[in-house]
């Protein structure tokens, strides 16, 4: 039988040395209302908002809103991610909940999807007179790579493998979908089968992991 050996990549990643909330879009700031927040671009459906902040407000019916120069929609839904002693889970939240207030909360909001539709604008609106107390612009150019998750042991390298002299130069986050392993090493014609395993936790399980695809190689349209 074939023995499949497995790249142990993410095991010997450290990521609270770089926590990566997704694309960093911008930040929400008012003081008048005592807002803040970083927003990051998570994945193709969700705003990550770190280190949220706002006073409580009970009277301004605010949302959380996208917007374009003809139109505006409110968030297509809003999470709180909390922690617990067994781990991190998320919790939805009613419409409404961000007057409550919130102090250095982590979130989740989900991107309305409209046909014909690109989101200039993101912040949090008044339903009431549809003012934003704070936005941000969304520029595309303003995806940039997140540059780099580094080897906690030595920060000029990313992976550092027991086997087969695995290893690259520290990783980049192209999209949240697309990693770069630059200066990829794997003697890759000792071992008898070799995979990127992506999974969580400091053993790679072949149960609960997923199997990376390898652009140009295991992808059709690269
Ligand atoms: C975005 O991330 C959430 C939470 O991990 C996940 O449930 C959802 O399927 C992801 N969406 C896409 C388009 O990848
Ligand atoms: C959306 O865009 C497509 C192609 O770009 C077009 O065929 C369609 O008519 C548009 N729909 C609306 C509602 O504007
Ligand atoms: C806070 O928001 C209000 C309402 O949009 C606006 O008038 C005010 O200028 C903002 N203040 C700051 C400091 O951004």
């Amino acid at each position: 039988m074939k023995e499949e050996l497995f790249l142990t990549i993410f095991a010997l990643l450290n990521f609270a040395s770089a926590e990566y909330y997704g694309i960093k879009l911008g930040k929400l700031k008012n003081d008048t209302y005592g807002i803040s927040g970083a927003v990051y671009f998570a994945n193709e459906s969700l705003f990550q908002i770190v280190d949220f902040s706002i006073d409580s407000l009970p009277d301004l019916e605010l949302r959380f809103f996208f917007s374009d120069a003809e139109s505006s929609h409110p968030a297509a839904g809003l999470y709180q991610i909390l922690s617990s002693p067994g781990g991190e889970y998320t919790k939805k939240l009613k419409k409404g909940s961000v007057e409550a207030g919130f102090s250095n909360a982590r979130l989740l909001v989900a991107i309305p999807k409209l046909p014909n539709i690109t989101w200039t604008h993101f912040g949090i609106a008044t339903q009431k007179s549809w003012k934003y107390l704070a936005a941000l612009k969304l520029k595309k150019s303003s995806l940039k790579p997140f540059c780099c998750i580094s080897n906690p042991q030595t920060s000029s390298r990313g992976i550092i493998g027991k086997h087969y002299q695995v290893g690259t130069a520290p990783i980049v986050v192209l999209d949240s979908r697309t990693i770069l392993l630059p200066s990829f090493s794997f003697k890759g014609t000792s071992p008898p089968d070799g995979w990127v395993y992506a999974g969580i936790g400091k053993t790679i399980d072949q149960n609960t992991g997923l199997k990376a695809m390898v652009l140009g190689r295991d992808t059709p349209e690269r």
